[in-house]
């Protein structure tokens, strides 16, 4: 894994754009995996910002998320689609019939949706770049602790952890979705590379978990220790419980020699 701890969380969001920006600008047809959660807003904030000053085109980009709630309606404010077209979609130029979540419609089987999903990953030729959040506990995407490490896209009940944390965003009597269909952490390990971003306090101890392991289900991130291309992006605080901060602060001096020397170099 490469670490790179910034000085704040704004800082995590304009490095994750370039990241994205240089996947769309170099690939003929990239093909991002995206997030929901407070964490990757910043994120697309950046990007919607190049898009305006014209720096920034996804008229080519097909998009998959990694997840979405069982039991609420596309056009709920809640849903998943809908965070997507308001803090992203609606305001670049992306062709949104090249934007996938694994929706599952009611009637629906959830099963046959996620392989429907998987299919329709593998024909757009592979996801080149996931953008990944870390829950409090471990979670990515919404594989709970003790999900499979081996796990393809499927229905997830959601655990009471997820569920508190995740509350702030619902009003009292609003109806909170216990279950949703995400992508599988085999799925998000298939990614050519994997930017994970994670900012504040909270995160600290999962974030710890997930660099120097064990490799465990009780912590699924800790699976990104087996992906060849993870970039983790911390904040401080974030980065506030890893014991080898001063290391991963050298090692990245000497990546950024390598880079102006010879420029940067993604295998996508
Ligand atoms: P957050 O969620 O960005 O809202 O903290 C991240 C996650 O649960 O994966």
């Amino acid at each position: 894994m490469q670490v790179i701890i910034f000085d704040n969380a704004q800082h995590v969001a304009e490095n994750a754009a370039e990241w994205v920006a240089e996947l769309i600008n170099k690939k003929s047809k990239p093909v991002i995996g995206l997030a929901t959660g407070s964490t990757p807003i910043s994120l697309y904030q950046e990007l919607v910002n190049k898009h305006k000053a014209g720096q920034l085109s996804f008229s080519n980009t097909t998009s998959f998320n990694l997840d979405e709630y069982l039991g609420i309606d596309e056009k709920n404010e809640q849903s998943y689609r809908h965070f997507m077209n308001h803090n992203l979609f609606d305001h670049v130029d992306i062709d949104k019939s090249n934007t996938f979540l694994p929706t599952c419609n009611q009637g629906e089987n959830p099963r046959k949706q996620g392989l429907a999903y998987e299919d329709k990953i593998s024909q757009a030729g592979g996801v080149d770049l996931q953008i990944l959040g870390i829950g409090a506990n471990g979670h990515i995407g919404f594989n709970e602790p003790t999900s499979s490490l081996a796990s393809r896209t499927r229905i997830k009940t959601l655990t009471q952890q997820t569920l508190e944390d995740n509350s702030r965003l619902f009003s009292e009597n609003e109806f909170q979705p216990t279950l949703a269909v995400t992508m599988g952490i085999a799925t998000i390990l298939d990614a050519r590379y994997v930017l994970l971003m994670a900012t504040g306090k909270n995160k600290a101890k999962s974030v710890n978990n997930m660099i120097t392991g064990p490799l465990s289900a009780a912590c699924p991130a800790s699976a990104l220790q087996l992906h060849e291309n993870t970039i983790v992006l911390l904040d401080q605080e974030a980065a506030s419980e890893l014991a080898d901060k001063e290391y991963y602060i050298w090692a990245n001096k000497q990546n950024q020699k390598i880079h102006q020397e010879f420029g940067l170099y993604h295998n996508y």
